[in-house]
This record gives structure tokens, C-alpha cells and sequence, in this order.
């Protein structure tokens, strides 16, 4: 295995033998608030690569591409090399989080429609939220390339929706980012786990994602486990 080529925050990513795919391998650390708050959740890289690699399998299978191969074993999956869109879409189905305290929206209210944002992807200026225009003009995507992204961020949130409501969880809100293949094609990338979706259970209302940690609310990796054995998982 080659050195390091990136290294985020919760993954690291190395090149291949293959130069058209690298290996992701999922870490245990856990940030928060632009990395403010920082810890460990014991046995969260390899749950979320199993979330994810379920998940991506999912959605390849109703035809929406991604970078997803395979799962390697437990922290590891083979994913094919892109470049990262540096533009991060949100979509909200129910307000919670910066949206309820940015437009002071009580948590939990469901809007009339459902919500995308773009922000951009950089920690040095907190991943500010942005529009089109501003992606446009920061030379971050074209316009093309968002009424991509936003088509296929609607049918990813349709299928996602449907798959957890099925689970008895409800799809709060998740993050997504995209990648540009050698010939230009947009594919989603990076990853969906309960580190970039909030996840309440439909009855209850219990929070199993990470606003456990971002909020000291205990049992994270309980939480996390729980998603995972829904999803089918062990
Ligand atoms: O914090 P905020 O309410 O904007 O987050 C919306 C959704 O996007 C949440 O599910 C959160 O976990 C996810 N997110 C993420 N990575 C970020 C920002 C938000 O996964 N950098």
C-alpha cells in the first residue's frame, strides 16, 4: 500500500496499484463544530464503512452511480478515484441543526418543500453556505454540474427517505459531495453514515447519529450500532 494521498478528518484515502482507484480507509476520530470539539468513538470507522458500503450499494442498485467498488474489510473499501467537487450539498427534510439556529426555526419543524444548500467545502472559512452563482463564480462547479448534483440529490433523498422510513427512522437531514471521474462524469462520493445524516427514530424520537457527540447526549457508539443493525448489519 502506497502513503497516505489525503487525509480527512474522519477517512484516509491511499492511491492503488490502479491509478483509476484508491483505498478509503475509515478512522475512529470524530470532529465537530469545524474540528473544535474532537474525540473517538470507538468502532465508528468500521461501522460507518459498513453503513456506507450498505448504503452505496443501495443506491447503485436504483441506478444512481457513485465511487463505491467494494468493501475490502472492516475499515477499508476500494472506491474509484475522482476529483472531489468542492461544494457540499445538504439536504433537509426536517429543520434541525445550523438551519434551526441560523433562521431561528424551532428543531423538528417540517417545512412545505424540501431544502437543498451548497457550501464550500473548505475548514479554513467554516464551510460557509454559498449559492449557485457563488459555486459559478469561485470556479467550484458549473451550472451544468449543479442541476446534476441537484437532480440526483433529489433522487437519493427520495430513495434514502423510503429505505429509513422502512427501518422506522426518520431522514432528518444528510450531507452529500460528489466527485468528477477522469471523463468528467459526476458521481456521488465520500460517504453517508450517521457522521453526515441525522437520524431519529420514528417513534420515539431518540437521536442516533452524531449530535449524540456534538451534544454530550452518551451512548454514540450505541447509536451508531443501532443504525447498523436496522440497515441489516451486524
Ligand atoms: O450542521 P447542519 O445542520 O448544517 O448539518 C446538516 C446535515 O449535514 C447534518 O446531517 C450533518 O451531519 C451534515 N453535515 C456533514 N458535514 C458537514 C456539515 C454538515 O456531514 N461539514
Amino acid at each position: 500500500m502506497s502513503a497516505v494521498m489525503y487525509e480527512g478528518k474522519a477517512k484516509q484515502v491511499f492511491q492503488t496499484e490502479n491509478e483509476n482507484e484508491v483505498l478509503i480507509r475509515y478512522k475512529d476520530d470524530a470532529t465537530a463544530f469545524n474540528g473544535e470539539k474532537k474525540g473517538q468513538i470507538i468502532g465508528k470507522g468500521e461501522i460507518n464503512n459498513s453503513i456506507t458500503s450498505i448504503l452505496f450499494t443501495l443506491l447503485e442498485e436504483k441506478g444512481i452511480k457513485t465511487h463505491f467498488i467494494k468493501k475490502i474489510n472492516e475499515r477499508d473499501q476500494l472506491c474509484r478515484s475522482v476529483e472531489i467537487v468542492m461544494v457540499e450539498v445538504i439536504v433537509r427534510n426536517i429543520i434541525a441543526g445550523s438551519m434551526a439556529k441560523r433562521v431561528g426555526i424551532e428543531e423538528g419543524t417540517v417545512p412545505p418543500n424540501t431544502i437543498f444548500e451548497i457550501c464550500y467545502k473548505n475548514d479554513d472559512f467554516g464551510d460557509p453556505l454559498i449559492n449557485d452563482h457563488h459555486a459559478v463564480a469561485m470556479g467550484l462547479a458549473t451550472y451544468d454540474e449543479l442541476n446534476t448534483i441537484y437532480d440526483m440529490t433529489a433522487k437519493i433523498n427520495e430513495i434514502m427517505k423510503a429505505f429509513f422510513d422502512d427501518l422506522g427512522i426518520t431522514l432528518v437531514d444528510f450531507k452529500l459531495e460528489f466527485g468528477r471521474t477522469k471523463d468528467g462524469e459526476i458521481i456521488l462520493a465520500d460517504e453517508i453514515s450517521p457522521d453526515t445524516c441525522r437520524l431519529w427514530d420514528k417513534k420515539t424520537g431518540e437521536k442516533l447519529d452524531k449530535d449524540r457527540f456534538r451534544r454530550d447526549l452518551g451512548n454514540i457508539e450505541g447509536a451508531y450500532k443501532e443504525i447498523l443493525s436496522r440497515l441489516g448489519g451486524k
